[in-house]
């Protein structure tokens, strides 16, 4: 019983060890499963001695079948998982230096896709790149095309890497995206490349409902109004935007679209509920951006009705007129007033 336990604490010890290395170690060697890697001290001391440190225990290292010291170098041979750790050299002074190293899972058949997206081709704004696995406890992402640093900080899981495309001129340079991630035993380097312009995806577009007009008794023209995100590129006549604005029919809650290229207002007919508007770019047909959120068209019916039952009188009185005026000169006068509420 007095064994189980034993085995059991070492084991859990050694499962939160493993799941520890949630960064990259600041020293690091890599090498392939079943291949050799040379470990060299950095030191002037003709010699040293060697210690591996893996879940909290640290052994002096013997020559072995799996591990040769020479000079100021170890050799592990036949890399296994249980060789995986933090290698410590020392000489009578003390600690000299010291290397983690990690298992080379790069070649290995996983499919580790990041996924990124910018919201114009200025580099104004950071590309934003995603990239996460269960595999694995550290990530971190550079733009090597650029020499540009590594970020290994996300905010809300999403990498915000610099750029030097210019958006006035033809990019002619795929980006060269390099991924690291390491877990306690692993490391994995992978490579995504792609053209700027490929990977646009704009930001919402800011919307406004400029006018709700009476067009008849069953119908209402909108007239809405499209901003391009604040982090789209200017004049916006040079970066014209495509908008799809999505639509849903008061009475029956059928959803309909409509397209538009020309302009930021659009005019739509009939009674309807809510809308919502995308944009992508025009030239480039790029990603559509997210949808913005739905925005609600006012109705004049229920919006007097409501205030109808509200406690104050004169405020009763005036709906009241409005009322009577509806009743008695229908549709086009209306329809004026109503577009200036
Ligand atoms: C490896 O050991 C050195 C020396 O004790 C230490 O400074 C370093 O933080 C260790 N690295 C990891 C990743 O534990
Ligand atoms: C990339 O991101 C988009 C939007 O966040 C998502 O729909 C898609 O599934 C992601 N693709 C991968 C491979 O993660």
């Amino acid at each position: 019983m007095g064994y189980l336990m034993r085995f059991i604490v070492l084991f859990c010890l050694s499962i939160t060890r493993m799941s520890a290395l949630n960064f990259f170690p600041d020293k690091f060697e890599i090498g392939e499963k079943h291949t050799s890697v040379t470990l060299t001290c950095k030191t002037n001391k003709d010699s040293v001695t060697w210690k591996h440190e893996d879940a909290d225990i640290t052994v002096e290292i013997v020559e072995s079948d799996f591990e040769k010291v020479s000079g100021r170098s170890l050799t592990v041979i036949d890399l296994q998982e249980d060789q995986i750790g933090n290698y410590t050299c020392w000489s009578d002074k003390g600690l000299e230096d010291y290397t983690y190293l990690l298992l080379d899972k790069s070649k290995e058949d996983t499919v580790f896709n990041i996924n990124c997206t910018a919201e114009t081709l200025s580099c104004t704004e950071h590309i934003k790149c995603a990239w996460t696995s269960d595999e694995f406890t550290a990530f971190r992402l550079r733009n090597t095309r650029d020499n540009g640093n590594w970020v290994s900080q996300p905010v809300d899981g999403v990498f915000f890497l610099p750029h030097s495309t210019n958006s006035y001129s033809e990019e002619s340079e795929r980006l060269l995206i390099t991924g690291e991630a390491v877990s306690s035993c692993c490391y994995l380097k992978t490579d995504y490349s792609f053209y700027l312009r490929d990977i646009v995806k704009p930001a919402n577009p800011d919307i406004s409902i400029c006018t709700v007009k009476n067009g008849g008794s069953d119908k209402q023209i909108i007239e809405l109004e499209v901003m391009p995100p604040s982090s789209w590129p200017q004049p916006h006549s040079f970066f014209p935007l495509k908008h799809q604005v999505e639509y849903q029919i008061r009475h029956n809650g059928e959803l309909k679209t409509e397209e538009w290229e020309e302009g930021s207002k659009i005019k739509v007919e009939g009674h309807i509920r809510k809308l919502r508007v995308r944009s992508r770019d025009m030239l480039l047909l790029s990603q559509w951006s997210e949808w913005t959120s739905w925005k609600k068209v006012p109705d004049r019916e229920t919006r007097t009705r409501t205030k109808e039952r509200g406690k104050e009188k004169k405020r009763q009185k005036e709906q009241q007129e409005i009322r009577n005026k509806k009743k008695n000169h229908k549709k086009p006068g209306m329809g004026k007033k109503r577009g200036n509420f």
